[in-house]
């Protein structure tokens, strides 16, 4: 594996230019603020590969459907992640030669993503044809605290001569996808005005009607312009601004741009607004503007932060996994969510998967105010109409949420997936659980939760298959979370979550009941709920069949899992791995290799109900089975496994994580990062390493340290508490920052901790 990337705490830096490894390094060099995002590209032209990205949170295209075989119940449309108009352009000219990094000598090239102020910096030496030197400088950000601004400092300082510099800044829309199904442009043109001051760019994307305007100013230090200028055609405006350098001297163009959408704003307002904000942010000026950025970085660093001592790699890692997902979800917005690939490719249609509920709210149930966690519910309660049209499409009563989706229609087509992955509607439920226990919000059981709940429910009632020679209650024909293995038939964790989605539906039925029955009774006549219905749910609950295999004492990953040849990973020749790059696909289906974690994924969601020898044997049995080829996987076996005393497994898997994009491990980085997974590294240090569990109406922590370091730390917010956990040698101390008493369980004993005060407890 090549690396590209230097290894410091707080800043990933690609040290020279690497032509063919271009778009990994954009990729990782991305920047976002929830609102929108983009690749590390550059300001400049660039002749030589890249994948140009600017995307905006919510804004996509319908791409028609392309498929082989046509299976009723596909959509016919899906949501796709949009290239939107580019608004980082600046051409440049030295001399009347335009500066492209493809074509020109270029020294000292160092590109650097700043974590701890979420900026992208670019510096390098261009040298001209006569050998005479220019030093560039390009700082650029997306402000975190006017979500409709970025801005790019771009710096030239001749260094022997005296150089002529002509600036064009720009905004394009005359932009495509790569990954378009037949080709076509998403984005028709609505209007453009350039003005030697503020100029705006408006485009409004083809069949969704999102309006988009891009404004732009600019602003020159160092020097006078000596002339400048304004251009316009059909989808492009851009400004000219030429000047002079003597040696030495650095002459500084400031590009500020704010983009605003009609999801915003009425359409015919957005155009006004991007001209407003962008007027707003030029008169702030560059240094409050990038100071208030900063300052809002400072505070989700001092709430958020991971730090681990004696390891630069883990908390690069770690640090970078932080930095991305804030990048991609900042959770005001209840519409947006957590794409795969987030702002930085345009892999992947639709943006959320089960991974939002599986792997991502619990990073931010616990790193930011309880409020964005319960944005990321109603994001699912309010496709909740789509997810029965969905349901019904394929013949079903209740609610199946979409496998992806970006506005509650489903965006995927592959039928065995489609179809047949429903474990994902367990995981939506199972969050509101996983938010109600840690947070104590019962209020949104009441307000939302129970409608998603019941008609969840509905679903798995419907979806069910009585087995009258065996009395059970079997789910046939799915795909398990190992999308290694199709169409089988009672996977244990769907069948058991599935189980559970009825038990936890009846629990809150009993609690509405009690606390809240007017709103109850509302509920269920608005949904047209039978009494008959509850009492079926109970009978399939007890009834659901859960296939165990007694020579092993483990969970059965489905009905014929023992019939297949039982090899494990290390018999397998290390060539062959990763299976899915070279082995067919019928050889994955019928092999016994296991993609990700399925049954260990149910020991992890319920956790308390299963005790240290069940997990230990289910750990022993599936983990030798498991090639781990989705980035979703190692964490949660990292978890089991810190959980039953394998620490040095718990470490060894995790750092299969932590470090996945930077490292480049799958190969596939090149397409943007791999979001969603970062939640899960996340969760490998603060549940497995910390042992972080919520039950009996606690917070539990079971902190254990991993060999290789000297001492980690992490924050935690819970019920209005900010804790401070840090883990050192024989040592393991929770702090309170402000705040009330508060009881926890600390390694196993139930302790208050006051504000502002240390609790220090030996480790065993
Ligand atoms: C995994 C799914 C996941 C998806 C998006 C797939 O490779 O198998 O579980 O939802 O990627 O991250």
């Amino acid at each position: 594996m090549k690396k590209i990337f230097s290894v410091d705490p707080w800043k990933v830096t690609e040290m020279d230019m690497h032509p063919q490894d271009n778009r990994l390094a954009e990729s990782v060099m991305s920047i976002g603020n929830g609102h929108m995002g983009m690749r590390g590209n550059f300001e400049e032209d660039y002749s030589g590969d890249s994948l140009q990205g600017t995307y905006i949170g919510g804004v996509y295209y319908p791409d028609k459907t392309r498929v082989g075989w046509w299976k009723i119940g596909y959509p016919e449309y899906y949501a796709k992640v949009l290239n939107a108009p580019n608004f980082i352009g600046i051409r440049t000219a030295v001399d009347g030669v335009n500066v492209d990094l493809a074509q020109w000598d270029v020294e000292n090239f160092e590109r650097s993503l700043d974590m701890r102020r979420s900026c992208l910096q670019r510096s390098f030496t261009l040298v001209d044809n006569s050998g005479r030197r220019i030093d560039v400088a390009v700082t650029r950000f997306l402000s975190r605290s006017r979500r409709e601004v970025g801005a790019i400092r771009y710096a030239f300082t001749p260094k022997d001569h005296r150089a002529d510099i002509l600036f064009t800044p720009y905004l394009d829309g005359d932009v495509y996808n790569e990954d378009a199904n037949y080709g076509e442009q998403f984005w028709s043109h609505v209007s453009q005005s350039a003005d030697s001051s503020t100029s705006c760019l408006t485009m409004e994307t083809k069949k969704t009607a999102f309006v988009v305007s891009t404004a732009m100013r600019w602003s020159l230090d160092g020097a006078d312009p000596d002339r400048t200028d304004a251009g316009e055609k059909q989808s492009y405006v851009e400004n000219q601004v030429q000047c002079r350098a003597e040696p030495g001297q650095t002459v500084t163009l400031t590009k500020y741009a704010a983009v605003t959408t009609s999801r915003d704003w009425p359409s015919t307002e957005t155009e006004a607004m991007a001209v407003q904000r962008v007027n707003e942010a030029y008169e702030a000026g560059w240094d409050s503007l990038f100071d208030e950025h900063c300052r809002a970085w400072k505070q989700i660093w001092t709430e958020g932060d991971v730090v681990i001592e004696g390891d630069d790699e883990a908390q690069q890692g770690v640090r970078f996994n932080i930095l991305q997902l804030q990048h991609t979800y900042t959770g005001e917005d209840p519409r947006l969510n957590i794409g795969p690939k987030g702002f930085t490719g345009e892999k992947y249609g639709g943006s959320t998967y089960w991974d939002t509920e599986a792997y991502c709210l619990p990073f931010y149930m616990s790193t930011m105010d309880h409020s964005i966690a319960r944005n990321l519910l109603l994001y699912r309660y309010n496709h909740l109409e789509k997810a029965i049209e969905n349901a019904s499409k394929l013949g079903c009563e209740g609610a199946l949420y979409p496998m992806v989706t970006m506005n509650g229609e489903e965006c995927h087509n592959e039928w065995e997936i489609t179809f047949e992955e429903i474990h994902r509607n367990a995981a939506i439920s199972y969050a509101i659980f996983n938010y109600v226990r840690y947070t104590k919000d019962k209020q949104y059981l009441a307000d939302y939760g129970y409608e998603v709940l019941l008609e969840t429910s509905r679903y798995w009632a419907d979806r069910v298959s009585y087995q009258p020679r065996k009395d059970v209650y079997m789910i046939l024909g799915v795909t398990g979370p190992n999308e290694y293995e199709n169409n089988i038939n009672n996977n244990w964790y769907t069948n058991t979550m599935a189980a559970w989605n009825l038990e936890y539906a009846l629990e809150v039925r009993s609690y509405l009941r009690q606390h809240h029955p007017e709103r109850l009774r509302e509920i269920e006549a608005k949904r047209n709920l039978h009494e008959q219905e509850p009492e079926q749910w109970q009978v399939i609950r007890d009834k659901m069949y859960k296939p165990f295999i007694e020579e092993h004492g483990v969970f059965a990953q489905q009905d014929l899992f023992m019939d297949k040849e039982q090899l494990t990973v290390d018999q397998l020749d290390p060539d062959d791995l990763p299976l899915n790059q070279n082995w067919s696909w019928d050889r994955i289906l019928r092999s016994v290799f296991i993609k990700q974690a399925d049954v260990l994924q149910g020991l992890f969601f319920l956790n308390d109900r299963f005790d240290q020898q069940t997990k230990q044997r289910n750990f022993d049995f599936y983990e030798p089975r498991t090639v781990h080829e989705s980035s979703l996987s190692p964490c949660v076996y990292s978890i089991i496994a810190g959980e039953i005393g394998r620490t040095d497994k718990a470490y060894e898997l995790y750092l299969r994580t932590a470090r996945l994009d930077l490292d480049n491990y799958n190969n596939d980085t090149e397409d943007g990062l791999h979001i969603t997974s970062m939640a899960g590294s996340w969760m490998s240090i603060v549940y497995g390493f910390g042992g972080l569990r919520v039950c009996d109406d606690q917070l539990h922590l079971n902190p254990f340290k991993p060999a290789a370091w000297e001492r980690y730390a992490f924050k935690l917010v819970f019920r209005g508490h900010l804790l401070r956990v840090e883990i050192a040698e024989g040592k393991a101390k929770v702090t309170q920052e402000g705040g009330k008493p508060v009881d926890i369980v600390f390694l196993g004993k139930t302790v208050s901790v006051p504000a502002d005060e240390t609790l220090e407890v030996d480790l065993h």
